[in-house]
């Protein structure tokens, strides 16, 4: 929905304006997308994952997808699932291979607000370098932990090369998580007349088997209504990696993994 993008873009001006003015330089702070761009355009985007079995329902749809991947989130994630152990690896490239966006959602899945700049930069370096490991891309976007940030991880954000990335539909109410609900939430989005131009998503709960109910009807609902459904970078008009190279290594890196490292 284009309206959030213009009132970036807007702040983004007025607060070069005030520097302008004032003659105080500020330091450069990082993009914050929350829509598409392009017009008819969907982005299915995913948090945490990616799981294999959101994978095979993408591709069994012929659908490409955006997964913002964290490192290390030793809170969240059942298991406690480093990115670099055997089965994530395995999942990580599989995405890739098959064409989905990799991006971060940063190392340990903290609220980035509550860091100084140094470890904000170590959340933002560590999961960059670890996708780029694994995958051989340099991503160029990062979703923060809890849609949380600040000017401070803006500047670090700028500093390491990252776009943050919201969105502007979720498929969870907040009080309304049941699979019903979601599909509810999808059809009154697409039903609206006009209807938005572009659907920047984030899908909610892909571990769980309902979801699968979920994303199918999202898809099928979402080709129905003429949107043409790409990843995030593809819905911006923009490039998903600075550069992509060789996986560096994909053998555990049990340093990076290390239980309480950052
Ligand atoms: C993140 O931290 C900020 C600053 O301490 C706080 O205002 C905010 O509520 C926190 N958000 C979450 C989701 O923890
Ligand atoms: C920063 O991003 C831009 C746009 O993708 C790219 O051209 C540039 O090479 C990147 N710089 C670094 C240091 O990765
Ligand atoms: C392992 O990860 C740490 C922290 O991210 C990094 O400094 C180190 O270079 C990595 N080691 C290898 C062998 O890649």
């Amino acid at each position: 929905m284009a309206f959030g993008a213009r009132a970036t873009a807007t702040l983004a001006l007025l607060v070069l304006a005030f520097d302008v003015l004032t003659g105080v330089s500020a330091a450069a702070l990082a993009n914050v997308v929350n829509s598409c761009t392009r017009p008819n355009v969907a982005a299915l985007t995913f948090n945490d994952g990616p799981f294999i079995d959101a994978l095979k329902l993408l591709d069994a749809h012929g659908v490409k997808g955006t997964f913002f991947v964290d490192g290390n989130d030793l809170v969240h994630r059942k298991g406690n699932k480093c990115i670099y152990k055997g089965d994530r690896v395995t999942a990580l490239q599989t995405a890739f291979n098959q064409g989905h966006q990799i991006a971060s959602h940063s190392w340990s899945h903290t609220n980035l607000t509550d860091l100084d700049p140094d470890q904000v930069r170590e959340e933002m370096v560590k999961a960059h370098d670890a996708i780029q490991d694994i995958t051989g891309a340099s991503t160029a976007y990062i979703r923060p932990p809890f849609y949380q940030y600040d000017d401070q991880v803006r500047e670090v954000a700028a500093a390491v090369n990252h776009t943050i990335v919201l969105r502007d539909f979720d498929s969870r109410h907040l009080a309304d998580v049941t699979v019903q609900g979601q599909m509810d939430h999808y059809h009154q989005v697409i039903s609206q007349n006009p209807k938005p131009s572009n659907i920047l998503v984030l899908q909610h709960d892909l571990k769980k088997s309902p979801v699968h109910q979920v994303v199918k009807y999202a898809i099928q609902q979402l080709q129905g209504a003429g949107y043409e459904l790409v990843t995030l970078a593809e819905c911006l008009g923009e490039r998903p990696y600075h550069r992509v190279g060789e996986p560096r290594h994909t053998t555990l890196n049990s340093t990076a993994c290390k239980k309480g490292s950052l």
